[in-house]
């Protein structure tokens, strides 16, 4: 490992963070574990080149990380004031995701990585999601995460660095894909849920009762892909909707979000409480759709009914971002040396390894 330079607190690290696995290419320069400093955070989102085709094409998302990554990293690294001297380590997305892009992202820093004799760590991205709110929030292991993005839907029982046991997860849709495909169905616009929200604020939750999936069973687990059905046959039945009944559906269909990831919370805290006694519960929400307001307001309350404590991080670490890459490196650099040139991208990567496998249906990777 390269040497810790002199005006570093502590064992600081300065890490570069690359984080290219979906439709946002960011690079981030990240110093801890004792700082904490985030001193760039560089994002770009693909939203307006994947717009027209209502999500996002793996393709084009590959092509654009090529085009902008280079600059990208160079605006991280400029505004982070640093030199490749000053880096101690580069750390990227390996996997789960769009495959091209995280060869793009990963080939990149492995490049990078070489050429700057630094080493190289290979960030599984749901890590980066899960150890945010010890960067954020200076949080202990262990806690509770719930991540619900686009690409995941899944409760995981962070114990420590490289120790994960996902507890329930989607058996098919995620969440922002449910609310992503509802926009599609209702004719609002890509990615589709703040518009959603926007809508719903205007709805009569009472109107439509949607169903809760998969809640009269035990366990962590969700589903999502029913409840877009169930709106679709009310949509359909009432052609051609009205803008009220659009903003109605939605009120219905995000009151239905927010009763099962509130129903699932408790059951996970009461599961944290069990396997922890005597551990004050804490429960971390990350991913696009903890912006969602009336989601973010269940799950408060859920946590508040069950004396847990509720940590929600600045939006813009809740979605992906390479601050979280590059804080996951530390994390790793920080349990031992890392040396991860001979691994390879995956689209596929759970973060429970031993437990791979054990669901059978349902998605895999970065859409569980
Ligand atoms: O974490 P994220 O930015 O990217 C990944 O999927 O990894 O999450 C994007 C997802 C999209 O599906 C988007 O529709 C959803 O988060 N989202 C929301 C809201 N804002 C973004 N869903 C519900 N309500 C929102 N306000
Ligand atoms: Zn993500």
């Amino acid at each position: 490992m390269t040497s810790v330079n002199s005006h570093h607190n502590g064992s600081d690290l300065t890490v570069l963070g690359i984080e290219t696995s979906c439709d946002e290419t960011a690079a981030s320069v990240v110093r801890g574990p004792f700082d904490r400093a985030i001193l760039s955070n560089v994002i770009r989102s693909q939203i307006d080149e994947h717009t027209e085709f209502g999500g996002v094409v793996p393709e084009i998302a590959a092509r654009a990380h090529i085009e902008i990554l280079d600059r990208i990293v160079a605006q991280a690294m400029r505004e982070a004031g640093c030199g490749w001297n000053e880096i101690d380590a580069v750390a990227a997305t390996a996997g789960p995701g769009l495959i091209g892009g995280v060869i793009v992202g990963f080939m990149t820093a492995k490049a990078i990585a070489m050429a700057a004799n630094k080493p190289i760590v290979g960030v599984n991205h749901l890590e980066g999601h899960a150890l945010t709110a010890r960067l954020t929030d200076d949080l202990e292991f262990p806690f509770l995460l719930l991540l619900v993005s686009g690409g995941h839907s899944q409760f995981l029982l962070v114990k420590g660095v490289g120790d994960y046991e996902r507890l329930g997860t989607t058996i098919d849709d995620a969440v922002g894909e449910a609310f992503d495909k509802t926009a599609k169905l209702l004719g609002l616009p890509y990615p589709g849920g703040p518009h959603v929200e926007k809508m719903a604020a205007r709805g009569d939750v009472e109107r439509f009762r949607l169903p809760r999936p998969l809640l009269d069973r035990p366990g962590l687990d969700m589903s999502f892909a029913g409840l877009k059905t169930a709106l679709r046959t009310q949509a359909k039945k009432l052609e051609p909707i009205d803008e009220q009944t659009v903003a109605d559906l939605c009120a219905g269909f995000q009151r239905s979000v927010a009763d099962v990831l509130a129903t699932r919370t408790k059951s996970a805290l009461e599961m944290f409480r069990q396997r922890y006694p005597g551990t004050a519960p804490v429960i971390v929400v990350a991913g696009g759709v903890a912006a969602n307001k009336e989601i973010r307001a269940s799950l408060l309350t859920a946590a508040d009914d069950a004396g847990a404590q509720f940590v929600a991080p600045p939006l813009k670490l809740c979605t992906d971002n390479a601050a979280m890459i590059a804080w996951a490196g530390i994390e790793r650099l920080q349990a031992g040396p890392v040396n991860d040139m001979s691994l390879s991208p995956r689209p596929r990567w759970p973060l429970d390894e031993a437990n791979a496998g054990v669901l059978g249906a349902g998605k895999k990777g970065a859409k569980a």
